[in-house]
């Protein structure tokens, strides 16, 4: 626990005795009150609905700074891993804590991928969707069907049984989501190959068949690297507080991987990347850089019901540092497929000019978020639109399960349980059918 740095104290105009609260100094971050003590004491709850004000657990995995539009894996400038690391390095980071040395590395992406092949009984478990389902609604399905494959690791008070469902998570989520693809396209699935790199290998599950090997392209792979890497984790979120919150009553991981999955879909959340690319498509449809200022218009009317997506974020009141990364590797992407002269990329761009001038977007400090990029690059690299969320939980998955194993760790950790502000009816009583 975080040393007492200062206390709080908090008095009432009902009489109600003050309460003095300890107040705790993170390593870096805003301090926190402890008002734990807060209902035994004075009979009163806090009031804090979308948790604006309220730190739900301690972590020491990732840090953000909104303000400064920073963020840190264990400590680490996601600049500086994006750059120099691959994503099993920042997946071994984000669950062990440190950066692996070589043969701390070689130790890890053997495991990983010697754990890629999904149960074949799985395959037929597919064929249970329809072909049009949405692929985030066939990865809540078979992400939650693992726990019914792999009993061998369920015991959550076994740090072994931890560690191997951690390793079975983050080496299946591409099998699956490469699956979810073959199976709405109707073609066979493809097994993994366990010589290419994590990111090589998924792109290999989803893109060869069986009369056509897919050749690698070693930018289209960094650049789905660099997707993972920057969706691998991003502290107390809305999907890795489901992760958590569901974790704390002890439901197997591989349960609370799905929930988190279920949370991630919204677009407010993880689906934002696809409703972006689905918002840049109509406004292309519809007019393109012509009609920007009339899109922006409906954008800045609260009546509209019309979001920017792509733009703003709970936290960074600053430019998402992933975005910036994501912009890069976008150039990167269509440069090597020639797409420079892509319409919507163009449109992007012209859109991403417009909103940061406009005094609406400044003055409610709205930058572009991660999905505001990532989404093109997808769609340049031959990822289908509704896949978009799909490859965002498969990313995510390292940060929500070291998420989950830090909360079971924790000595700290109750089953997470919510108080509420009651305002439904006070007693009354039931009258028999004829009376009411
Ligand atoms: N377009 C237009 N206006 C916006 C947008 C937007 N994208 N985002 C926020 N605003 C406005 C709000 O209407 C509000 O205006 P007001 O003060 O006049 O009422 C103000 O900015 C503050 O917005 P809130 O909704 O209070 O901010 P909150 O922190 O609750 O929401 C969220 C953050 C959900 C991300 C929001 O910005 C949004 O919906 N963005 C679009 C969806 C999106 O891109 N989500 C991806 C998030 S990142 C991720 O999950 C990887």
């Amino acid at each position: 626990m975080s040393t007492i740095d200062n206390k709080a104290v908090l008095s009432f105009t009902d009489g109600t005795p003050s309460l003095e609260m300890p107040v705790y100094k993170g390593t870096i971050g805003p301090d926190v009150i402890d008002i734990r003590a807060l209902y035994n004491k004075t009979g009163k709850f806090t009031y804090d609905p979308g948790f604006l004000s309220t730190a739900a657990c301690n972590s020491t995995i990732t840090y953000i700074d909104g303000d400064k539009g920073e963020l840190l894996y264990r400590g680490y400038p996601i600049e500086q891993l994006a750059v120099n690391c691959d994503f099993l390095e920042v997946a071994h980071l984000l669950w062990n804590g440190e950066l692996p040395n070589q043969a701390q590395k070689n130790e890890f992406v053997n495991h990983v991928t010697r754990h890629t092949m999904v149960h074949e009984q799985m395959s037929r478990f597919f064929q249970g969707f329809r072909r049009d389902a949405h692929p985030m609604a066939v990865m809540v399905g078979t992400v939650g069907a693992l726990s019914a494959f792999y009993h061998d690791s369920l015991d959550i008070s076994d740090a072994h049984h931890r560690e191997v469902s951690a390793i079975r998570l983050i080496a299946k989520l591409p099998t699956l989501v490469a699956m979810t693809y073959k199976y709405t396209i109707g073609q066979p699935f493809v097994y993994p190959r366990n010589d290419l790199s994590y990111a090589g290998n998924f792109m290999h599950m989803m893109f060869s068949n069986p009369c056509e090997a897919y050749k690698v392209n070693d930018v289209l792979v960094r650049a789905m690297d660099r997707i993972f890497i920057l969706h691998a984790d991003h502290e107390q979120n809305a999907s890795t507080s489901t992760v958590r919150l569901s974790g704390s009553s002890g439901a197997n991981p591989f349960a609370c991987i799905a929930a988190g999955i279920a949370c991630l879909w919204g677009p407010a959340h993880g689906g934002a990347n696809e409703a972006c690319l689905n918002m840049l498509e109509e406004l292309q449809a519809n007019g393109g850089e012509a009609k920007l200022g009339e899109f922006i218009a409906k954008v800045k009317d609260k009546n509209s019901g019309v979001k920017l997506m792509g733009f703003g974020h709970r936290v960074y009141k600053n430019y998402d540092p992933r975005a910036k990364l994501m912009r890069e590797t976008c150039h990167e992407v269509l440069e090597v497929l020639g797409l420079q002269n892509d319409p919507l990329f163009k449109l992007a761009m012209a859109l991403e000019k417009v909103a940061l001038e406009d005094d609406y977007f400044v003055s409610r400090k709205l930058y572009p978020n991660v999905d505001y990029y990532s989404g093109i690059v997808q769609r340049a690299i031959g990822i289908p639109v509704p896949l978009f969320t799909a490859i965002f939980a498969l990313a995510r998955t390292v940060g929500w399960i070291a998420q989950w194993n830090e909360m079971i760790s924790d000595t700290e950790q109750k089953i997470g349980r919510p108080r509420q502000l009651y305002k439904g009816a006070a007693l009354r009583t039931v009258l028999p059918i004829g009376k009411r």
